[in-house]
């Protein structure tokens, strides 16, 4: 039987292998763009209360993955607010409804949680960060928000593809605990369907927002077809449609 190498486990081997991982230029360049980005200031909670403040009138909200409610749900200035979340990070998890967002809509549907006929000015989709799963939130909330309301989705711009990468639990990338996962590529999806009118703000990891009717920006042909992170990382603004708070607000209609 062939003999277990033991090097692997020596203390120095150990510390040169960390050091050389720290001074990468993978690591480096991920920990400056980190410091990029945890330095925009417009956070999730002012584009949301912004986009409610449009409607003259009553107001509803959604929020879809709250964690812990302080860091943005409390926030939300809305008249009726709902909040949906399964339990997986905060064990208080104080929300209205505890299950999945599937759950959720399809209960929704049917009418055994609230009004089906019921219609949001924001839904916020903040759950489980892959894209086959937002892309499926994407479109259950677009039944369910009035034709001038929006959907809102957080993570939408991850500065690497570390910060863009498929496993949450995995902490030892350059980004790592910072996680957005692949909430971009179902964001990018929809960037590519001109049914809907779409744009980013360039803040807080990356607020996406689509509205039915809302001339927030229009959709762009289907240039990155296998969703390579490279490719939108060449082209973020365009295939984003990275926008900052003020030029949203130039774009949205009171109604
Ligand atoms: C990033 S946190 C939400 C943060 C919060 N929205 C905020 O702005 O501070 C993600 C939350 O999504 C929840 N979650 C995970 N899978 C989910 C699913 N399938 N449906 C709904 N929520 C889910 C997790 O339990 C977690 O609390």
């Amino acid at each position: 039987m062939p003999k277990k190498p033991t090097f692997a486990f020596k203390p120095l081997r150990k510390y040169k292998l960390g050091k050389k991982i720290l001074n990468s230029p993978h690591f480096q360049s991920t920990q400056a763009l980190i410091q990029q980005e945890v330095a925009k200031s417009t956070t999730r909670t002012e584009i949301i209360n912004y986009l409610l403040s449009l409607k003259e009138g009553k107001t509803s909200y959604l929020e879809i993955g709250v964690r812990n409610p302080n860091h943005n749900y409390n926030h939300i200035q809305a008249h009726t607010k709902y909040s949906v979340d399964p339990g997986i990070e905060f064990q208080e998890n104080p929300v209205d409804f505890v299950m999945t967002s599937d759950d959720f809509f399809e209960k929704l549907r049917n009418g055994s949680l609230l009004d089906d006929g019921i219609r949001f000015d924001v839904i916020f989709i903040d759950g489980l960060h892959l894209a086959e799963q937002v892309d499926r939130d994407i479109l259950n909330a677009l039944d369910f928000i009035h034709e001038q309301g929006f959907v809102v989705l957080h993570d939408c711009n991850p500065p690497s593809e570390w910060h863009a990468r498929e496993t949450f639990e995995y902490k030892f990338t350059p980004a790592g605990s910072w996680w957005n996962g692949t909430t971009w590529k179902a964001f990018l999806k929809w960037r590519f369907n001109p049914a809907v009118h779409s744009c980013c703000v360039d803040s807080d990891w990356g607020v996406g927002i689509l509205s039915k009717s809302q001339p927030i920006g229009t959709s762009m042909p289907p240039l990155n077809p296998f969703f390579e992170f490279g490719i939108l990382d060449a082209n973020r603004k365009a295939h984003l449609n990275l926008v900052d708070f003020e030029a949203l607000k130039s774009l949205c209609d009171p109604y």
